[in-house]
């Protein structure tokens, strides 16, 4: 990390101001090699990776948190973007034994009995493999935009990670809209996750989501049985000051 964190908290209102392309290199330079983008591969994610491999063609890292559950759509599309830019898509898998205990005493789909079931879920498959790769971070890029949810409505484009400290968290798309990202995939020609062409507007698992129907908002096909305000799986918390 060429900056110190406190020079980051200074300088983060100055960031917003950024495009998402100066704010990609502006990290790369400050923050490599202990700088990833973090990839599920939905269309942000598509596109941050067509911006990184512009900027600094295939010397920038991603990884996935491969939770086992994913939908086949998601692997072909990995594979894709791993042919088209060759850069080596860097896997998290869940704790062995956490998901091997969960299955035998709660079964496959505990995650549709409770809230507590479902953050029991995303804690072993997502979270604690997510904080284990940036434990050998300094900082990672997300393809977080505020118009996915209420809980993002007031995401900053570069913060600190307040439950992971010390970690720096660029969220370059924060300000984008739907027609933003779309322009861009179509323009760049930009692989995509099948899943959009069938009605889906955010992918995760494959039990967790679903296309949605017209007029629903982008990710309530995401845990569609719960409410809006509680659709967080713990990867992008904000604590309430
Ligand atoms: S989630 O918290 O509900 O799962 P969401 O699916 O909206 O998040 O994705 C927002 C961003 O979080 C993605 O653009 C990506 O940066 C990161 N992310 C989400 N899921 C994963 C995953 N399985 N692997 C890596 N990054 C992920
Ligand atoms: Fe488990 Fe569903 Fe969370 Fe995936 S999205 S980790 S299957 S609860």
């Amino acid at each position: 990390m060429k900056i110190p964190l406190e020079e980051i908290t200074k300088i983060t209102k100055e960031l917003e101001s950024k495009t998402a392309e100066e704010l990609l290199k502006w990290a790369l330079e400050n923050f490599s090699p202990k700088i990833a983008l973090a990839s599920s591969f939905q269309c942000e994610d598509s596109v941050l990776i067509d911006m990184l491999y512009k900027i600094n063609h295939k010397n920038f890292r991603i990884f996935t948190l491969d939770t086992g559950r994913l939908n086949e759509e998601t692997y072909e599309i990995m594979e894709r973007i791993r042919e088209k830019y060759g850069v080596p898509i860097e896997s998290q898998f869940p704790d062995r034994e956490a998901v091997e205990k969960l299955e035998k005493e709660k079964g496959l789909y505990s995650f549709r009995q409770s809230i507590e079931n479902r953050l029991e879920c995303c804690n072993i498959r997502k979270v604690v493999p997510l904080n284990r790769i940036l434990s050998q971070l300094d900082s990672w890029i997300t393809g977080l935009r505020r118009v996915q949810a209420v809980t993002r409505a007031n995401t900053p484009k570069v913060e600190l990670d307040e439950p992971r400290k010390g970690i720096v968290k660029f969220n370059p798309l924060i300000d984008w809209s739907n027609e933003q990202v779309w322009d861009y995939i179509k323009k760049n020609k930009v692989p995509y996750n099948k899943l959009y062409d069938l009605g889906y507007t955010s992918i995760g698992c494959s039990p967790c989501t679903r296309a949605i129907k017209a007029g629903e908002d982008l990710r309530a096909g995401r845990w569609w049985w719960e409410n809006p305000d509680q659709k967080e799986c713990g990867l992008h918390i904000h604590i309430k000051k």
